[in-house]
């Protein structure tokens, strides 16, 4: 422990009337400076600690201001509340709390049916801890699947070179070659000619996102289908696809509603999304959702007995908070099919507003417009010479912006791009005032000759 000795000139000092330490141990007399290796030999009041973290805390960014993450940062304070009440809850201890496990039930049926399920009764699915999670479970699903058909080469799994980090994760966690389609010219994410031409006999299966981490555009899942049935009339090999719909499996059901991207195609074997992203809840919390009970193979599905009940449980960590799905459930129950089209209808309106408004600028060219995911990437114009994207991201930095710069994957690594994110809660003002803080940035940009970032120290990419 540190302690410096008390001065009494200072405002903050304990034996002072700052209220802010009132909660300190007077006896110790002197300032103190939380732990950073070793825990502190004594107690502190409540107040005194809670103010030490708080001011800790305070160093973070501002979260609304955060144009990286997909991650929600803004719920309503009765859902605020309802967390607060739940934080005791252990979601895997389903006999203690049955009806924290009937909520996630309930969340489960309700995503199935705004992914269009064949049949409700035979669906199977769970809360995870985000989008990774989830889609481990369902790679793991796929997995054994095809070590179930008897084959015996390496599995390999299909998927565009733009996949998020936790499926090359997965590949290497649980041995899968990864068969990562490289991005060629202006095609950014898996093409279905190209996912086919990457299949055999030891394909588990082909991811499709919806939508891409690094632009917000939606791969085509009907047509990889389409392509994926020809491959099985030729050879015989059926390979079934698993929809990353981290983002967008909370928005196409509201917004793009003739998509045919989900259970409607019968190739479509599972599905994943991340409630603490369009599905508008603080994190962690994750889904995935098989098409049929057919689709996950019965032994992955624990049994947990020793809590005094007997709950099928599937899932890589034991406990796990079910403050999260109550959160969930509570977001369904406010905010029905209307709320949910409303809310995010609001985001896409903001998302393509500000992505006109930029490709208007001729410092820049738009790679995405907003109107799949609420999401758009864009990048300087080919004559601008005095500055890149990455003096932009860190010039904005400076006004309390967050907007990440970052490279495409091979084979347009040498792309680079800045990335817009639109959530709930990022308004048409706030919008405008990007704008206003982005023109005086350019301004005094083009004064420069030549950019001047040190890629080590750039925003990086972000989730
Ligand atoms: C397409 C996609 N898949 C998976 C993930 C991982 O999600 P999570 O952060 O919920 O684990 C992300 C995160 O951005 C994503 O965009």
């Amino acid at each position: 422990m540190v302690l410096h000795k008390g001065n009494p000139s200072r405002p903050d000092n304990p034996g002072g009337t700052n209220p802010f330490y009132t909660g300190m141990n007077p006896a110790l007399g002197a300032e103190l400076t939380p732990p950073r290796e070793r825990l502190l030999d004594i107690a502190l009041p409540a107040d005194t600690a809670l103010q030490l973290v708080r001011d800790e805390l305070m160093l973070d960014g501002n979260a609304r201001l955060n144009l990286a993450t997909f991650v929600t940062t803004w719920m309503e304070p009765q859902a605020r509340e309802l967390m607060a009440e739940c934080a005791e809850k252990n979601m895997i201890d389903k006999d203690e709390y049955p009806q924290t496990a009937e909520l996630e039930r309930r969340c489960v049926a309700i995503l199935a049916d705004l992914w269009n399920a064949p049949d409700p009764a035979d669906i199977i699915g769970c809360s995870t801890t985000g989008s990774s999670e989830a889609c481990m479970l369902a790679g793991m699903a796929f997995k054994r699947r095809w070590s179930k058909l008897g084959r015996t080469g390496k599995p390999n799994l299909v998927m565009g070179a733009n996949v998020q980090v936790c499926w090359e994760k997965f590949c290497e966690y649980w041995e899968v070659e990864p068969r990562l389609v490289p991005m060629e010219g202006d095609r950014f994410h898996l093409s279905a000619g190209e996912a086919v031409a990457h299949c055999d006999e030891n394909t588990i299966g082909v991811v499709a996102i919806l939508g891409s981490t690094f632009d917000g555009s939606y791969e085509p899942v009907a047509e990889i289908a389409a392509a994926l049935d020809e491959f099985q009339a030729k050879t015989g090999f059926d390979i079934p696809i698993h929809v990353d719909g981290a983002s967008g499996a909370m928005i196409a059901p509201f917004l793009h509603t003739d998509l045919e991207w989900d259970f409607r195609l019968p190739r479509v074997a599972s599905i994943n999304t991340s409630g603490h992203k369009y599905g508008l809840v603080y994190p962690g919390v994750g889904w995935v959702v098989w098409r049929d009970r057919a689709a996950l193979p019965s032994e992955l599905v624990f049994n947990v007995n020793y809590l005094g009940g007997d709950m099928p449980t599937f899932a890589l960590n034991f406990s796990r908070p079910g403050a999260q799905v109550a959160a969930q459930y509570y977001t369904f129950v406010r905010l029905g099919r209307e709320g949910f089209r409303a809310v995010q209808q609001a985001s896409r309106d903001v998302a393509t507003y500000l992505a006109d408004k930029i490709g208007e600028l001729p410092e820049f060219r738009l790679l995405t417009r907003g109107d799949q995911l609420p999401v758009f990437a864009f990048t300087t114009a080919p004559d601008v010479t005095a500055f890149d994207v990455y003096d932009v991201s860190r010039r904005l930095r400076e006004r309390g912006w967050l907007v990440p710069a970052y490279t495409f994957p091979e084979n347009r690594t040498d792309l680079a791009v800045l990335r817009i994110v639109v959530r709930n809660g990022f308004t048409h003002d706030l919008a405008d005032l990007l704008l206003g803080h982005l023109t005086q940035v350019l301004s005094d940009l083009a004064k420069q000759d030549a950019p001047t970032h040190d890629p080590a120290t750039s925003t990086g990419f972000h989730h």
